[in-house]
């Protein structure tokens, strides 16, 4: 802003100056202008080097940030392997080429301004040089050659003004073009123009010959077609890495289908809004995350609003009241980076109660007992149970004995559904799901 009005009024001086030396002097004032061309010049060639060099500068700031960050977020990994050193160093490099970028860009500074400098005072010492020539000859007065130098002083001023806004405002504006470059960054799941709404109620949720990679890799599920009931409860096994969590990501749309496609309600997750899909379900993380403030808020946080008595139901289902209540200052303890430490058993349950607070007709679990003891995984697993006659619920889990009380098991192996049906069902018909019952009871 103060550029654009910089600019106007240096313009206008400078057109002004020029009107009223081309009066005394048509020679001597073409002369003046004739360092212009070079100005130009000099102006177009550093407003590209000071872009790039600000734009060099600012990834390379980021780049320390993000160095930094991930040694202070792993700091427990670094010291317990004894790398202090080595991360410090990676954190120096990164930081030294900070440095020689900033140091690029003001020497590029200093050289423009140098140029400029010189360009002017070149302009002078020739109109000087004529000038002297057409008063020693008669054709102007020494008094008018002064009085014309003065002009001169405020024809160039402007023209100095000129390049350094311009160069700053290349600066800027290369600024600006990273943060626009963050801020366009495309989402991978757009919103459709027109969502369609979703009834209210539990839905039934179809999957059809859905296919899924990641942006680069293989197909990580493959012709999965299957129907969920609404109601049901469904646990989904299948050994690491065979797409469990991937399958449940699809459903608040983290990702889209790369192949087939999921409805609810016999409509395509794509014609819907993700606000509106995702209020109608409630999701425990593999890993939970908890946000600095209280046990009370991030439970809340699954649901803003619940009054104290439903946080408080939500965490005795999710068999987290008792240790809640154990804490320095029950509901009221801090936790996260600020406060409490809390063990991953008890960041899950947690993590359960946010979920049964939410209170959506589609419940979605990852290794919700993962974590936990096998008294408390069996008291979580029977208000599950209960809980699970509810909501439509989908489970997944390492532990046999969980997914064996679902409704029915989806066995995953590799991405592709191999064994669908009851857990008594599918131990009688010894498949996969036999095997990888032998292999952890056996
Ligand atoms: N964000 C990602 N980008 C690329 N590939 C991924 C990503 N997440 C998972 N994968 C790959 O997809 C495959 C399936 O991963 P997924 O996390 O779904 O497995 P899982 O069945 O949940 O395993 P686990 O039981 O260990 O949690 C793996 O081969 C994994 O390497
Ligand atoms: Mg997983």
């Amino acid at each position: 802003n103060r550029g654009f009005a910089t600019i106007l009024g240096s313009v206008l001086t400078l057109v002004g100056t020029f009107v009223v030396m081309w009066r005394m002097s048509p020679l001597l004032a073409l002369l003046s202008l004739g360092v212009v061309p070079l100005l130009m010049m000099a102006i177009l060639r550093y407003a590209g080097r000071i872009r790039r060099e600000t734009a060099a500068l600012q990834a390379q700031e980021s780049d320390v940030l993000a160095r930094a960050s991930e040694g202070l977020s792993s700091i427990r990994v670094v010291h317990a392997f004894g790398r202090e050193s080595h991360e410090v160093d990676l954190f120096r490099r990164e930081a030294r080429e900070s440095l020689e970028a900033n140091l690029r860009l003001s020497m590029t500074n200093v050289a423009s301004t140098l140029v400029v400098g010189t360009l002017l005072a070149l302009g002078t010492a020739a109109l000087l040089w004529v000038g002297a020539g057409e008063v020693m000859a008669g054709r102007m007065t020494l008094g008018d050659l002064l009085v014309f130098l003065a002009y001169l002083g405020m024809l160039y001023s402007p023209l100095e003004q000129l390049s350094y806004t311009a160069w700053s405002m290349e600066g800027a504006a290369a600024a600006a073009q990273r943060v626009f470059e963050v801020l366009d960054t495309p989402d991978d799941v757009p919103d459709p123009q027109s969502p369609a709404r979703l009834p209210a109620g539990p839905g039934a949720i179809e999957f059809q010959g859905v296919g899924f990679q990641y942006a680069r890799g293989d197909e990580v599920l493959q012709g999965l077609t299957f129907r969920i009931q609404p109601g049901e409860s469904v646990a989904v096994v299948g050994g690491t890495g065979a797409g469990k969590t991937t399958l449940l990501s699809l459903l608040p749309r983290f990702y889209d289908p790369s192949t087939g496609q999921i409805s609810i309600h016999g409509i395509d997750l794509r014609n819907l809004a993700k606000q509106d899909l995702r209020s109608r379900q409630a999701l425990v993380l593999q890993e939970t995350i908890l946000l600095s403030g209280t046990v009370q808020e991030n439970i809340a946080y699954g649901r803003l609003g619940a009054s104290f008595r439903e946080i408080e139901i939500a965490a005795q289902e999710a068999q987290a009241h008792e240790f809640i209540l154990a804490l320095p200052n029950g509901y009221q303890t801090q936790v996260g980076e600020r406060g409490v430490m809390l063990s991953g058993g008890q960041r899950q349950r947690i993590g359960i109660a946010r979920a049964f607070l939410r209170d959506a007709p589609i419940l979605l679990l990852d290794e919700p007992t993962s974590a936990l003891d096998a008294t408390t995984e069996r008291e979580l697993l029977d208000v599950l149970g209960k809980l699970m006659s509810r909501p439509t619920t989908l489970l997944v889990t390492h532990r046999l004995h969980a997914a064996h009380r679902a409704d029915r098991i989806l066995v995953l192996e590799k991405g592709r559904l191999v064994e669908e049906g009851k857990g008594e069902e599918l131990l009688r018909r010894k498949g996969a799901y036999w095997r990888l019952w032998q292999a952890t009871n056996g």
